[in-house]
């Protein structure tokens, strides 16, 4: 009972005197104009963000979000805002211990800086892919889910923490929303590095330097060994997409390729090649397959795909070992949907974003299936080709303690250069042996 009072005690600190953090830092006692209140600086020259930037001031921090040029200054609780700022400067104390976290996106960043329970408002948390946050969400009773049906209240609700990370269509007074940039950075370590952006409001900033130099250590090292192949040895990959017909598209089917900056980077540091056509959007699938013609293996992106056999139709063609496609003959169609919530939100929108290594690590198998190891599992480059299973994930397969540092799903790798055997010789049975194994191993997690 007595400890029951007690943290009733401090949450309320916490949600009060804003940003007292109950973790790492406290609110500055006597303000002394000439003291550094952030000793530990992000090292943002080493790493690859280009759309966000800080600026360090003995007691607050100036971060800017260049995609909208939005700024904020981050002050040491306990101390004075500078004096002389604009009438309609962002102030925001830190460190925050209260947030909502809007985008899905977000809530791995937060998670894997140890913060994943600052977070007490969420938009649709049906879609956060995130087992322990899930778990987090069952058991704590301490995240609210944002209204999408009272304007008013949304607003209160948004008002009850310190800030929004993210915006929502249904908050209308903005003066919380911090803006994020991550998914829009060209370079996959350039939106691990965003890491730095949340850490900057927890004053977390040491804790980030670590993860983002080992996620680009680890991200490097993979990078290397895939870097040997022979330019005959690598395989045409191609990230396609079919968008049925519907009320948004004047009921007119259309095929696209796409060549988004971090899908070129992702495809060939795994040591693949990527099919860039000249043209990226086909409305007859004649033309479309025709672009297809050396492909040997397909990322799908296609937003709803049940089985391989209807995806294909969908291509304009058919599954079949004799077929012409060598994708299809090889079976090495992929989706990213390896890790789904019961609702269908993406796991790969989410953690895939920041865990940038995992990333690559996923693409260095789906390139060559013997490499990162032989026993690699992908974590969400699902083969749909080899009817290898989605994993759904639910509070139930929580493995770690959602106020501690998330593990990264990337091994540290040290190994040697990869070599592409395996490639071809990997038969039907392979396969199926590969995904029984798999999904034995998922359940692990
Ligand atoms: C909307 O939320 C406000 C604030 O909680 C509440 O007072 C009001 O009754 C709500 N309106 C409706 C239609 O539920
Ligand atoms: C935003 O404005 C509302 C009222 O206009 C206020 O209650 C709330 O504290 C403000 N939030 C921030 C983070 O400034
Ligand atoms: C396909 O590509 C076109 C042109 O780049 C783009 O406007 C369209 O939104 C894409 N379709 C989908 C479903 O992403
Ligand atoms: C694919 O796997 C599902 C179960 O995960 C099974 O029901 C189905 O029959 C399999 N399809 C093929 C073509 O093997
Ligand atoms: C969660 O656990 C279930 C049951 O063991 C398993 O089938 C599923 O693949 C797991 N999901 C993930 C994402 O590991």
């Amino acid at each position: 009972m007595r400890s029951a009072i007690a943290l009733g005690c401090l949450a309320l600190l916490g949600v009060q005197v804003s940003g007292q953090n109950l973790k790492d830092g406290q609110c500055a006692q006597n303000f002394d104009a000439n003291t550094d209140y952030f000793p530990d600086k992000l090292q943002t020259r080493d790493d690859d963000a280009q759309y966000y930037e800080i600026e360090y001031h003995n007691n607050y921090k100036l971060i800017t979000d260049h995609r909208n040029e939005q700024q904020y200054y981050l002050v040491q609780c306990g101390t004075q805002p500078p004096a002389g700022l604009a009438a309609n400067a962002i102030i925001h104390q830190v460190p925050v211990t209260n947030v909502a976290a809007l985008e899905t996106t977000v809530v791995p960043y937060l998670e894997m800086l140890g913060v994943g329970d600052s977070i007490h408002l969420i938009a649709d948390s049906s879609m956060v892919s995130s087992s322990c946050f899930q778990k987090y969400r069952e058991t704590s009773n301490s995240v609210t889910e944002l209204s999408t049906t009272n304007v008013t209240l949304a607003n209160q609700q948004a008002d009850a923490v310190q800030v929004q990370f993210g915006s929502s269509f249904y908050i209308t007074d903005e003066n919380g929303t911090i803006s994020s940039a991550a998914v829009n950075e060209p370079d996959i370590l350039g939106r691990a590095a965003w890491l730095g952006y949340y850490a900057a409001f927890y004053n977390l900033e040491s804790l980030a330097n670590e993860i983002i130099a080992d996620i680009t250590g680890n991200y490097d090292r993979l990078k290397q060994a895939a870097g040997g192949y022979k330019d005959d040895q690598k395989p045409l990959v191609a990230w396609t997409m079919y968008d049925a017909p519907s009320q948004y598209n004047q009921n007119t089917a259309s095929w696209n390729v796409s060549v988004a900056d971090f899908k070129i980077q992702v495809t060939e540091d795994a040591g693949g090649r990527i099919l860039k056509p000249d043209t990226l959007q086909y409305f007859k699938k004649e033309d479309f397959l025709q672009a297809l013609t050396d492909v040997d293996i397909i990322i799908d992106e296609t937003y709803v795909a049940p089985t391989f056999d209807a995806l294909m139709e969908d291509y304009g063609t058919t599954t079949g070992d004799d077929s012409s496609y060598k994708f299809i003959k090889n079976k090495r169609v992929f989706r990213t949907d390896g890790i789904l919530t019961p609702s269908g939100g993406y796991d790969w929108f989410a953690a895939a974003v920041v865990m940038g290594d995992a990333m690559l690590s996923d693409m260095i198998n789906v390139v060559n299936p013997s490499a990162p190891s032989e026993d690699y599992k992908r974590i969400w480059l699902r083969n749909l080709a080899a009817n290898e299973s989605i994993s759904v994930t639910t509070a139930n397969n929580c493995t770690w303690d959602e106020s501690q540092p998330r593990p990264n799903f990337a091994a540290r790798f040290e190994g040697d250069g990869f070599s592409m055997s395996g490639a071809s010789t990997l038969t039907a049975m392979g396969w199926t042996a590969a995904v029984l194994l798999s999904t034995a191993i998922m359940t692990l997690f």
